[in-house]
C-alpha cells in the first residue's frame, strides 16, 4: 500500500508545534508496519538541511503562485522518501506561516493551494513517481487536496483528512477562487463556501473519503458549536466517515533513559535520582535559586490564547504569592503581548520565576526532565502532546479538562489522600478564569504534601505506554478499509 502524506509540517523538516511531531510519528509508525509512506511538503529554507539525494523529478507548470518543481529526496532522520515542492517565491523564507512580526503571510492561500495542487497532480500521475493508493492530508493547509482530486476526476485514489485543529480553517476571500484553481461549482455551500468566503478545511471535510480526528474526546467536542467553530454541522453530516484515532508520542525521542539532551543524566521510573540533577540544571538555566526542595512548575507551549497564556500571566503570580516554595519557568513564543506579560513576571519574582521567549528542542527536553509539574492550560486541545512528554519524564501535568487531555490524563479526584491514586497521573481543571488555574495549582501543591501519592502519580505517568505502536493499527485498518484489495505490505 502506498500512502502520500501531504503536509505543511513534519518534524524535523518543518515544525511549529504538535502537527509536525504528529505527522512524522504517524508516518514512521505506519511505515514500520510495511506500508510505503512518502511525505510531500514545501521545500522550505529549514527543510534542506534534513534531506539528501535531492533530484528533480518534474516541472509542475501552472500551479497557483507560479510554476514549481517537484523534487525527490530522502530524509535520513525519518528513514523515509520525501517529495519537495520547490517554488522559492512561495517557500524560501524564515517563517512557515507568519513573518518575523507574527503577521500571517498575505499569500498563504496561494502557498498552500499550490501544495494541495501538487498532491492532486501526484495522485493523478506524475512521471517518475509511483501513484499512491491513498493521499493523506493534514489540517487546513492541505485540506484542499480531496476537493481538487474530485475536480480533476481522480477517483481511483482515496483520500484521508486528519483534523489536528479545527480552529484554524484557512478562510480566504471568494475572489481568490480562480487564482487558487478552484472551479466555480465548488464555491457554493455544498462545496467549500463558508459565510461568503472560501474555507479550505471545509473543502477537505466535504470531499475526503475518510476524516480522522486526533482524540476521542475532541471528535465529540467538534460536533458542538463551541469547538466546531462553525463547521460542526458539516462535520456531523459526514456521520461514520468521521472517526477518532488518538495520536501517540515518539517514545524514542522522548525517553528519559536515553535522552541526549540530558547530558549523561538518564533516569527511569525505577531510578529517579538523576531527575534531581536535571532539576538543578533547569533551575540554573532559568536563573532560579538552586533549591532541590522547591516545587518547580514549568510551562512550555506556544504563548497564545489557545494555550491560556493570558490566564497563566495572572494565575502564576497568584500561585507564587500563595506558595513560598513554588518556582516557575516558562518557555515559549507566540503572541507578542502575552510574551511581554509573562516576561514581566521574571522581573517581578527574581530567582523564583524565569521566562525564556523562544523555543528549542534542547530546552524543551530539559523542561520536561527537570520540572516537578507542567502547567498546560488550553481553551481547546485536539490532542495535547506536551503533557504526555512531561508524564514520560515523571513531571505531573496540571491541565484543562478539554480535548485529548481529558482522555490521557487521569485526575485523582477530590477525596485525597484516600482518593483513587492508583491510576492518577495529573490534575485536571475546568474553567477559563485565572482563579480556576490558580486553584488547580493549589491542588497540585496540596498533593505534593503526600510524597507517596506524588511518587505513585509519577510512576503511573512514566509507565503508561503512549507510543505510536499502540495507535498505528487503527490507521492501518482505516487505510485498509479504503483499499480492501491492496496488500498492506510490499510483496
Ligand atoms: P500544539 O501543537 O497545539 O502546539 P502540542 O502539545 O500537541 O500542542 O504540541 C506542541 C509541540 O510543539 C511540542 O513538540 C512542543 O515541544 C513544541 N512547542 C512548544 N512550544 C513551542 C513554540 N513556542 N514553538 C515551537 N514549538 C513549540
Ligand atoms: C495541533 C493541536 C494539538 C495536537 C497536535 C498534533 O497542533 O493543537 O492538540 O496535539 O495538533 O495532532
Amino acid at each position: 500500500l502506498r500512502i502520500l502524506a501531504v503536509t505543511s509540517e513534519a518534524f524535523p523538516l518543518a515544525k511549529t508545534g504538535g502537527l509536525g511531531d504528529a505527522v512524522s510519528g504517524l508516518a514512521m509508525s505506519v511505515q514500520e508496519s510495511g506500508v510505503q509512506v512518502t511525505l510531500l511538503l514545501p521545500a522550505y529554507r529549514s527543510t534542506m538541511a534534513h534531506v539528501n539525494q535531492v533530484s528533480v523529478i518534474s516541472e509542475l507548470a501552472g500551479l497557483p503562485g507560479g510554476d514549481a518543481t517537484l523534487q525527490a529526496a530522502y530524509c535520513p532522520e525519518l528513514g523515509m522518501p520525501v517529495l519537495l515542492l520547490k517554488n522559492d517565491a512561495l517557500y524560501e523564507r524564515d517563517g512557515y506561516y507568519v513573518d518575523p512580526d507574527g503577521l500571517e503571510y498575505s499569500d498563504n492561500a496561494l502557498r498552500f493551494a499550490a501544495l494541495s495542487h501538487a498532491a492532486a497532480r501526484v495522485a493523478q500521475g506524475v512521471e517518475g513517481v509511483l501513484r499512491p493508493h491513498i493521499v493523506h492530508a493534514h489540517d487546513w493547509h492541505t485540506a484542499l487536496t480531496p476537493l481538487l482530486m474530485h475536480q480533476m476526476k481522480v477517483t481511483d485514489v482515496k483520500t484521508v483528512l486528519t483534523l489536528h485543529n479545527v480552529a484554524f480553517q484557512g478562510v480566504f476571500p471568494m475572489a481568490n477562487a480562480e487564482a487558487l484553481g478552484i472551479a466555480p461549482q465548488y464555491c457554493t455551500g455544498d462545496g467549500m463556501e463558508f459565510w461568503g468566503q472560501l474555507n479550505f478545511l471545509k473543502a477537505g471535510i466535504r470531499y475526503a473519503d475518510l476524516i480522522t480526528v486526533v482524540s476521542h474526546n475532541y471528535a465529540r467536542e467538534i460536533l458542538t458549536p463551541r469547538f466546531g467553530c462553525g463547521l460542526e454541522g458539516v462535520l456531523a453530516s459526514r456521520g461514520s466517515d468521521l472517526i477518532s484515532i488518538p495520536n501517540g508520542i515518539d517514545i524514542k525521542l522522548w525517553n528519559p533513559q536515553a535522552d541526549p539532551y540530558l547530558r549523561g543524566r538518564p533516569f527511569s521510573a525505577d531510578h529517579l535520582a538523576n531527575k534531581a540533577l536535571c532539576k538543578s540544571d533547569l533551575q540554573r538555566s532559568f536563573g532560579l535559586i538552586e533549591n532541590p526542595r522547591a516545587s518547580l512548575m514549568a510551562m512550555g507551549s506556544r504563548l497564545t490564547t489557545q494555550k491560556m497564556a493570558d490566564l497563566a500571566a495572572s494565575a502564576i503570580p497568584m500561585a507564587l504569592d500563595a506558595h513560598a516554595d513554588l518556582q516557575v519557568c516558562v518557555m515559549g513564543m507566540g503572541d507578542h503581548t502575552l510574551e511581554a506579560q509573562l516576561s514581566r513576571l521574571a522581573e517581578r519574582y527574581p530567582g523564583r520565576c524565569g521566562v525564556y521567549i523562544g523555543f528549542d528542542e534542547a530546552h524543551a527536553h530539559l523542561l520536561h526532565a527537570g520540572a516537578d509539574m507542567l502547567l498546560h492550560g488550553s481553551r481547546f486541545e485536539p490532542f495535547g502532546l506536551t503533557p504526555l512528554y512531561s508524564m514520560r519524564y515523571g513531571t505531573i501535568p496540571i491541565a484543562s479538562r478539554v480535548g485529548g487531555m481529558a482522555d490521557t490524563i487521569i485526575d485523582p479526584g477530590a477525596n485525597l489522600p484516600a482518593g483513587s491514586m492508583h491510576a492518577a497521573t495529573g490534575v485536571l481543571f475546568d474553567g477559563e478564569n485565572p482563579g480556576d488555574m490558580a486553584a488547580a495549582i493549589d491542588r497540585a501543591m496540596g498533593l505534593r504534601r503526600y510524597p507517596a501519592i506524588w511518587r505513585a502519580m509519577q510512576m503511573n505517568g512514566m509507565r503508561t505506554d503512549f507510543g505510536w505502536a499502540k495507535t498505528a493499527p487503527a490507521y492501518l485498518s482505516a487505510y485498509q478499509s479504503l483499499c480492501p484489495t491492496v496488500a498492506l505490505e510490499r510483496i
